[in-house]
């Protein structure tokens, strides 16, 4: 049977090189580096792990949930003026299954085939795979050393953002560490004005930030509820990935436009679950402000390391991740072949700059989830492998 030409849309997986070369080597028990996939190896905070248990223990959590439990949606919003002093009420919050699949499906709600929708390059897979999951045509505008790493609107000609419907904006962001700032989401908003474009700001690491800054909310400025939502996961400030908690928060009309497309779908996510996302949001965040720490510290470990050893890279200033550009000896085209050759002669595994989209070649992805002993160890093998000379 001939499957459908949405299926068609989407690349087959291009990591089974890397992953086979991980199995191999792990086979002939190597020490491996593994770097490469952003799964927080701290461990989830007790009294969010309590409150899943103890509703799991009752029957009467494990029917349909149908909707989003009122006390989830107030915790939400308490929590949105607590952490960042934007007044939101709960028409305004709709969950999902992880941002992953809210990004993945966002765009069914919101466009038709062929429109135009503006998707940063590098960029997190799935603003991709959203665009293509909807039909959308993608627009890619850089995010490249040459706008530092952050959207500049002046990138994108006046036509392209006349005819585009949405934006995505991720900051801090996945693969470049890069963080926002007032400038930025203020002529973002201006932008989304001008242009009558709606702005989906995916604000997963809003608690990973270096240097003293402190992570915020885009509905925190002038205007962004008018033109807009973000993504609000709670799975790396609490360490909740495999758990599925995350929630689209802001203009009222997109989040039920989005509520409803997933009620065709989804019957409501497991009470226990909403019981433990509730936990997370009333709960204590001095273990948040501490991994934080941790995180800076990883930083510090891989950034200075790899600079001490030539390889030259600026410091993350936000996210999990850490964005090197390849070491002069390879091409802007070879990436994946470096992190083949990383594997192979460092045993240090990382994500090739390819899987992020057009403009991610010509640079490796870090994912900081190693301790810092481990992290100068890893950089240690590389500076012994000979693969910056
Ligand atoms: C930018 C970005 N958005 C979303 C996600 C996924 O979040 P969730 O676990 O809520 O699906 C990630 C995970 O790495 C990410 O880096």
């Amino acid at each position: 049977m001939q499957f459908s030409d949405r299926l068609g849309r989407f690349e087959d997986e291009i990591f089974a090189a890397l992953n086979e070369k991980k199995l191999e080597l792990e086979a002939q028990g190597r020490t491996l580096y593994n770097m490469s996939v952003g799964t927080p190896d701290f461990e989830t905070p007790l009294h969010i792990r309590t409150a899943l248990a103890e509703a799991a223990m009752d029957p009467e959590n494990w029917k349909y949930a149908l909707r989003d439990l009122p006390e989830l949606l107030d915790a939400v919003c308490a929590y949105y003026e607590r952490r960042f002093g934007v007044s939101i009420t709960p028409d305004m919050v709709c969950s999902c299954y992880g941002t992953q699949e809210g990004m993945g499906h966002v765009g069914m709600a919101l466009v038709n085939e062929g429109d135009t929708i503006l998707l940063p390059s590098p960029c997190y897979p799935v603003f991709i795979a959203g665009a293509k999951m909807a039909g959308a045509e993608p627009w890619y505008y850089p995010m490249t050393a040459d706008t530092e790493f952050l959207p500049d609107v002046s990138t994108i000609p006046a036509d392209v953002a006349e005819r585009a419907k949405f934006m995505v904006v991720s900051l801090p962001a996945n693969p470049m560490g890069s963080v926002g700032n007032d400038k930025v989401y203020n002529e973002l908003i201006a932008f989304a004005n001008e242009h009558d474009i709606l702005l989906l700001h995916d604000n997963a690491y809003s608690d990973i930030i270096f240097d003293g800054v402190k992570g915020g909310s885009f509905l925190q400025y002038d205007g962004a509820v008018d033109v807009g939502a973000e993504f609000f996961s709670l799975s790396k400030s609490f360490d909740v990935t495999g758990a599925r908690m995350s929630f689209l928060i802001g203009r009222p009309d997109v989040v039920a436009a989005f509520r409803k497309l997933r009620s065709q779908i989804d019957f409501g996510m497991f009470l226990p679950i909403q019981k433990a996302a509730i936990a997370a949001l009333e709960g204590p965040t001095d273990m948040v402000e501490e991994q934080c720490r941790q995180y800076q510290a990883r930083r510090d470990a891989l950034c200075r390391g790899l600079r001490s050893i030539g390889w030259d890279l600026p410091d993350s200033k936000g996210s999990m991740f850490v964005w090197a550009p390849l070491p002069a000896s390879y091409g802007s085209n070879d990436s994946m072949q470096f992190c083949l050759d990383l594997i192979e002669r460092a045993g240090v595994i990382t994500t090739p700059g390819v899987s992020f989209g057009p403009l991610g070649e010509g640079y490796t992805r870090f994912a900081l989830v190693l301790p810092p002993e481990e992290i100068e160890q890893a950089v240690q093998s590389i500076a012994d492998s000979g693969i910056l000379k």
